[in-house]
């Protein structure tokens, strides 16, 4: 199998050596999962990237605001929650460029205005989830990146800004499985025993980090910044292919958000990068078809971390201008390889990858790097 190492350095070379090169990743993109003596080569066929710094226009995006009300009365809470256009933010400008998902302070007709986003396609199944995010520090929200099928097949990564606290650097993330055992319970995963807290070592609310989880047969694996944190197991780890989502919220419940937030609060995404194996029998015929021999094909190893500092490791260059100049269609930076799976056009050399990599700013960071 041909391996292409995807981080910054050995990308910069392959960039400067390879003459032309065809689309690569075709078979797919590898990544160690687990920990400790459990640390494993896992391969995924299907790539989803969306860097939201260059997202101008959410229509145009892969992803989908969300519009609904969530009223107190279904869930016996203080506050209901309006999931609306204008709590799902587009912001290309800044150093705090990215999607924002808004929790307005004020409470109108008894609902907390709240953001979320889910991505369109529906069919992500075992893969390596991740998120660049930074959070608020506003007391009285929940942050979520989860993925979805279900109200019993569900896995969350949950961030409370209310057990924030600077004073002992405590900062935790609640790590939650939806499953019919916590369905049982009333779905308090907490008496299901499928929630588990993890303490992030570093402030999340002072810039952007990357969250990801690791979902595989039986297991799921949760890092931040590429550290391991924590992992789930047993019969609540999902079985079937679902949704992409991230949303910011509050409903005034003690117990969990608290708030509603006395300020407005603002949770920004700047990335989501996904590699993963569709449940969907046509990406898999495709991939199939992409890939008909492993061994002879082009497989990527995925960074641990997808971004640090500078460098950035979309697979899909174009991305980085927004995916405008190029293609001209899909614009709205989301490189979603909706359509062609783990195609890349990221490893071709070609002027415009080159003037890519000099407009971004990366040449400096590659040469540095090598
Ligand atoms: C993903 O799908 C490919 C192709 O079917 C398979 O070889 C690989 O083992 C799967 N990955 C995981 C983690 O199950
Ligand atoms: C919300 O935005 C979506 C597109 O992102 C659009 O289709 C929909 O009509 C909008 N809803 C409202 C109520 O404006
Ligand atoms: C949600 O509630 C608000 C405030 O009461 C109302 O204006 C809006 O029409 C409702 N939206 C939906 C989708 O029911
Ligand atoms: C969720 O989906 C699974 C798998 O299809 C199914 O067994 C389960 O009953 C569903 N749960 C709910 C609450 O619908
Ligand atoms: C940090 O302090 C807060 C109170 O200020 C407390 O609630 C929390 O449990 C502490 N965290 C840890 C990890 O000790
Ligand atoms: C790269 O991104 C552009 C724009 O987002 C998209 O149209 C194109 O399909 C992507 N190409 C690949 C190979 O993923």
């Amino acid at each position: 199998m041909k391996l292409l190492s995807c981080n910054v350095r050995s990308f910069a070379l392959a960039s400067l050596v390879l003459r032309a090169a065809a689309a690569d990743c075709d078979c797919g993109y590898t990544t160690d999962v687990g920990t400790g003596d459990n640390v494993r080569n896992a391969l995924f066929t299907d790539a989803f990237e969306t860097d939201f710094r260059h997202v101008a226009d959410l229509k145009a995006s892969e992803w989908r605001p969300q519009t609904y009300n969530k009223t107190a009365e279904i869930t016996p809470t203080n506050h209901g929650r309006l999931y609306s256009n204008a709590s799902t933010l587009a912001n290309t400008v800044g150093p705090d460029a990215g999607l924002q998902l808004v929790v307005g302070s004020q409470v109108v007709d008894n609902l907390v205005r709240s953001g979320e986003v889910a991505a369109k396609r529906k069919d992500f199944f075992h893969g390596s989830y991740r998120a660049s995010i930074k959070l608020s520090s506003e007391p009285g929200t929940c942050a979520a990146f989860y993925w979805y099928f279900n109200d019993t097949q569900e896995i969350d990564m949950e961030f409370l800004s209310k057990e924030f606290h600077t004073e002992n650097s405590s900062y935790p993330v609640n790590i939650v499985l939806h499953s019919p055992l916590s369905a049982a319970h009333g779905f308090d995963a907490v008496k299901a025993g499928t929630w588990t807290q993890a303490f992030l070592p570093f402030n999340p609310t002072d810039g952007f980090h990357e969250y990801r989880f690791d979902f595989v047969p039986d297991v799921v694996y949760f890092y931040a910044d590429g550290e391991y944190l924590t992992q789930m197991t047993g019969a609540a780890v999902p079985t079937v292919g679902g949704q992409l989502l991230m949303n910011h919220w509050s409903n005034g419940k003690a117990t969990w958000t608290g708030g509603p937030p006395k300020k407005d609060a603002v949770m920004t995404v700047a990335y989501v990068k996904t590699y993963f194996n569709s449940s969907s029998p046509e990406r898999q015929a495709e991939w199939q078809k992409r890939c008909p021999d492993i061994a002879k094909g082009s497989v990527c190893a995925l960074p641990s971390l997808a971004e640090k500092n500078s460098g950035e490791t979309f697979f899909n260059l174009t991305s980085l201008n927004g995916g405008d100049s190029a293609s001209g269609s899909d614009s709205g930076g989301s490189s979603a390889s909706a359509t062609d799976g783990g195609k890349s056009a990221g490893f071709m050399v070609s002027p415009s990858s080159v003037a890519v990599l000099l407009s971004t700013g990366m040449v400096s960071y590659f040469l540095s790097s090598l």
